[in-house]
């Protein structure tokens, strides 16, 4: 069964109350969407392999530890999941990007696929799908689809903000996906929005509406 964790970092927390402020204008949303992706991506990689080196240092030679080398591909679900791209490729430089292109239908609220490209070498990758926001969890599921398609094996998910009733739909749909998130937030509103939320990730990120 998929994992759930919940990022409770006294920084993570704080930058999210900013970013659900309804009075951060646009720049500054960007940025702190940035950096939580950083903060996030330090937790998420912490399972990552490590293998022994030997290494000079001005004193002795010494065995160390360097990552093991895993492939990693980083696949934010269009428009808003670029938001935190940058900040987790601060820390994690050499991983692949992909992206899948969704847009919520604004009546059915069910996913409408319009773009995907993925790295060539898929079954050798493993995949962080990226979305500030996991509402009724549609695009995640049709997001991980894809790429289970296309011949993805190891997937996990992170957002900023999720429904309980979207993290059950992804539970249920993808047994094998752990899912990382900011946090847990109460309910879904009549139109699918995340209460409280944050409003519309896609336009706060990129000032349309
Ligand atoms: C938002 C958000 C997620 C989706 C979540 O995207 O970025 O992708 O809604 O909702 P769900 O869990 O109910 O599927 P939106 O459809 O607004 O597209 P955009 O990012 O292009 O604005
Ligand atoms: N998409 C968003 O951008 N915000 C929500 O609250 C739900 C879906």
């Amino acid at each position: 069964m998929a994992k759930v964790f919940v990022f409770d970092h006294p920084l993570i927390q704080h930058k999210l109350t900013y970013i659900r402020d309804k009075n951060t204008g646009t720049k500054e949303f960007r940025e702190l969407v940035d950096e939580v992706g950083t903060l996030m991506a330090f937790e998420i990689t912490r399972d990552m392999p490590l293998q022994d080196i030997e290494v000079e240092t001005p004193v002795q030679e010494t065995t160390s530890k360097v990552l093991a080398g895993k492939k990693l591909g980083l696949v934010p679900i269009l428009r808003a999941g670029i938001g935190m791209v940058d900040g987790i490729l601060k820390l994690i430089p050499a991983a692949k990007v992909g992206h899948v292109g969704l847009y919520r239908d604004p009546k059915t609220l069910k996913p409408v696929e319009y773009y995907v490209k993925l790295p060539s070498d898929v079954e050798e990758r493993d995949f962080i799908v990226i979305d500030p926001m996991l509402a009724t969890g549609g695009s995640a599921i049709e997001a991980i689809n894809s790429l289970k398609t296309r011949g993805a094996k190891h997937i996990k998910f992170m957002c900023l903000i999720a429904a309980p009733e979207g993290v059950e739909a992804l539970k249920e749909a993808h047994p094998d996906v752990d899912i990382y998130i900011a946090a847990l937030d109460e309910k879904l509103n009549d139109h699918g929005y995340i209460v409280p939320g944050l409003g519309d990730a896609g336009d706060r990120l990129f000032g349309t509406k």
